[in-house]
């Protein structure tokens, strides 16, 4: 079979499942493509394929806005198959079963939704200690990763075999769901407050170069400006080599706000912009 499958990663967790899910899919004998939405949505919209796929993180159930805008600007489905798979720290509420509804109406047969456990990169300020999962340790990451890769080889097997799987249907993931869409601008809030620290500051212009919506400009001083466009998607905050991009002047505190840089290091996500 050959199989396509679009991803969005800000920090690597959801391209280091794509290319598990690859090598997985391909020891059987398929064909798997993985195409980025930002840069490769046009190629995975025309090349031909037996089956199609979508992985993503969870952003308060939905999946990032540029797979969002991909979405509702699909062509007709024509009972085309496809599956849907994200990844989240904590709460998927009906992630996959609200994009299986959205493609449902286009004429798509979406036959498969499930999501993935992965360590969080999103710790924002001020929010009341333990209300979210802190970015972990590395070893507690290993231990998040080594049952994430149990879940998925389980997961590439029902895709292989065409299971229906819908998960996200359930009465009280749907009610979480939807609250967490309704309530999504209090993160949206947070977008107006990214800097960069003077003092930390090493110009190396790397968040420059991997924001994905080019959202960050350099003075001739080579000091950040901010412009309107941030998605949240929290990749300059975390990957950033000196911790010097802050959400907050709180976030200084790097021990307080930890980064997640990624999940392997053979996995550079900076270079996924
Ligand atoms: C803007 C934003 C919103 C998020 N919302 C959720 C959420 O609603 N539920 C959850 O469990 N994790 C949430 N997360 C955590 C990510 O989904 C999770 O860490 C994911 O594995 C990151 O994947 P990536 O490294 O491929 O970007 C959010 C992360 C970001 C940046």
């Amino acid at each position: 079979m050959r199989i396509n499958i679009a991803y969005f990663t800000s920090t690597g967790n959801t391209l280091w499942l794509c290319l598990k899910a690859k090598e997985t899919m391909e020891k059987q004998g398929h064909t798997v493509k993985l195409y980025e939405i930002i840069k490769d949505g046009e190629a995975f919209t025309k090349d031909e394929c037996d089956l199609t796929g979508f992985f993503y993180p969870v952003w308060g159930s939905n999946p990032p806005d540029p797979m969002k805008e991909y979405r509702e600007n699909m062509p007709p489905g024509n009972g085309k198959k496809v599956f849907l798979v994200g990844d989240c720290c904590a709460l998927n509420g009906d992630t996959g079963y609200y994009f299986k509804q959205i493609l449902d109406k286009k004429g798509y047969d979406v036959f498969f939704t499930d999501h993935l456990i992965m360590p969080t990169n999103f710790n924002l300020p001020y929010e009341p200690e333990n209300y979210w999962k802190r970015v972990p340790l590395e070893t507690e990451r290993d231990k998040i990763l080594s049952d994430a890769e149990k879940k998925l080889q389980e997961i590439c097997a029902s895709i292989l075999k065409g299971e229906r799987k819908f998960d996200g249907k359930g009465l009280i993931d749907r009610m979480a769901g939807a609250l967490q869409r309704k309530t999504y601008w209090i993160a949206d809030g947070y977008k107006s407050h990214f800097s960069v620290s003077k003092e930390r500051c090493v110009k190396c212009g790397l968040c420059v170069r991997m924001c994905p919506s080019g959202n960050i400009s350099e003075t001739e001083d080579g000091d950040k400006v901010f412009g309107d466009k941030c998605m949240l998607c929290v990749k300059c905050y975390n990957l950033c080599p000196v911790n010097a991009v802050l959400i907050c002047e709180v976030s200084i505190d790097d021990k307080k706000y930890r980064r997640y840089k990624g999940p392997a290091k053979d996995i550079k996500p900076v270079e996924y912009r």
